[in-house]
C-alpha cells in the first residue's frame, strides 16, 4: 500500500486521512486566515523566504499573530517537505484565526491554527503552456483596495470564485478581472501581463492585485533580457488589442493567453516574448538559485 502523505497541523504530522480541524475554526466558518503556496523544484523550496515574508505581511494586515518566528516557520515547512520525500511539490501553508465561537469576533479565538500541506497541484490542462489558454473578462470586479483586497493573501477567495464560475460557464480557462474603475486587475488566481510594440506592461498594485512573487521574478527576468517593463493602468481595449498576453503565478509559472472574450490575441499562438520568458523561467526552475535546499 502507498504511504499516506503527512500533513502538519499545529506541530504534529498526521496522515492525510486524519488531517482534520475543528468546525469552529474561523478559517472554516469565516475564511478568516491567510495562506501561501510555495513550489519545490528539483529539491529546492523556491523563493520560500519571499513567501514566508508575504505570509507574515498578510497576517499583520489582519491582526493575526503567527505563533512561530519566521525562522521556525521556515524549519517547519522544510521539515514537512522532507518527511514527505517529494523533490517536486506544491506546498500550501495556512494560518487560520483558530477555534472560536459562532460569532465572528476574532478576539474569541485564542490561538491560530497552522497547517502545512505538501502535495501536487494542476491548474491548467497540459497543453496550456504550449498552446495557450482562453479567458473571459469577468463581470465580477476585483475587490477594492479599501475592502477585502487581494493584496492580502487571505483565505477568502469568493471574489475569485465568482469570476471563475463565469469562465467555467462558457468553457474558458481563466477569468480576467477588472478593478472598480474598469481597468484590468488580474486573473482569478494569477497576475497578468500584456506586450505591445515590444514593451511589457502589467497593472499596478493599486488595481487591487496580489503583489505576486512570480510577477516580480518575471519583471526581473524580462529586464535581464533587455525588455522595458512598465507598471500602469491597462484598459480592457489595450488588453484585447495586445500583441501578447500572459499570466503568472506560483503554481502555473507563466501561461500564455491566446484568446480573450472572443478576440484572438496576436496570431493566436504564444508570443515571442512570452516564450522567451517561459524559457528563462524554466531554466530557473531546473536549477533554482533562490530558495532553500530541502534535499541534497
Ligand atoms: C489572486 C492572485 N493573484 C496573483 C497570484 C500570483 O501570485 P504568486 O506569483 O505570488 O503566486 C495568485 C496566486 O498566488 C493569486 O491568488
Amino acid at each position: 500500500m502507498e504511504k499516506e502523505p503527512l500533513v502538519y497541523i499545529d506541530g504534529s504530522l498526521v496522515p492525510k486521512s486524519q488531517a482534520k480541524i475543528s468546525v469552529f475554526d474561523h478559517g472554516f466558518l469565516y475564511g478568516d486566515g491567510v495562506f501561501e503556496s510555495i513550489m519545490v523544484f528539483n529539491g529546492v523550496a523556491f523563493q520560500i523566504k519571499e513567501h514566508v515574508d508575504r505570509l507574515y505581511d498578510s497576517a499583520k494586515a489582519l491582526c493575526l499573530e503567527i505563533p512561530l518566528t519566521k525562522e521556525e516557520m521556515l524549519k517547519a515547512i522544510i521539515n514537512a517537505v522532507r518527511v514527505n520525500g517529494l523533490r517536486d511539490a506544491y506546498i500550501r501553508v495556512l494560518v487560520t484565526r483558530g477555534v472560536g465561537d459562532l460569532g465572528l469576533d476574532p478576539r474569541k479565538c485564542r490561538k491560530p491554527t497552522l497547517i502545512i500541506i505538501v502535495d501536487k497541484i494542476k491548474l491548467f490542462k497540459d497543453e496550456a503552456w504550449s498552446q495557450g489558454v482562453t479567458a473571459i473578462i469577468s463581470s465580477v470586479r476585483r475587490d477594492r483596495v479599501d475592502a477585502t483586497t487581494h493584496e492580502i493573501k487571505s483565505m477568502n477567495y469568493l471574489n475569485s470564485i465568482l469570476a471563475k464560475l463565469e469562465a467555467n460557464a462558457v468553457g474558458a480557462d481563466e477569468a480576467i478581472m477588472l478593478d472598480e474603475r474598469g481597468f484590468v486587475s488580474e486573473g482569478a488566481t494569477d497576475n497578468i501581463f500584456i506586450v505591445k510594440g515590444g514593451v511589457i506592461y502589467t497593472p499596478q498594485r493599486s488595481s487591487g492585485i496580489l503583489p505576486g512573487i512570480t510577477r516580480r521574478r518575471i519583471m526581473m527576468l524580462a529586464e535581464e533580457l533587455g525588455y522595458h517593463v512598465v507598471e500602469k493602468d491597462i484598459t480592457p481595449a489595450e488588453l484585447l488589442t495586445a500583441d501578447e498576453v500572459f499570466l503568472t503565478g506560483t503554481a502555473a509559472s507563466i501561461v500564455p493567453v491566446v484568446k480573450i472574450a472572443g478576440r484572438t490575441i496576436g496570431d493566436g499562438k504564444p508570443g515571442v516574448i512570452t516564450r522567451k520568458l517561459m524559457e528563462k523561467f524554466r531554466e530557473l526552475k531546473e536549477s533554482p538559485a533562490e530558495g532553500i535546499k530541502v534535499f541534497e
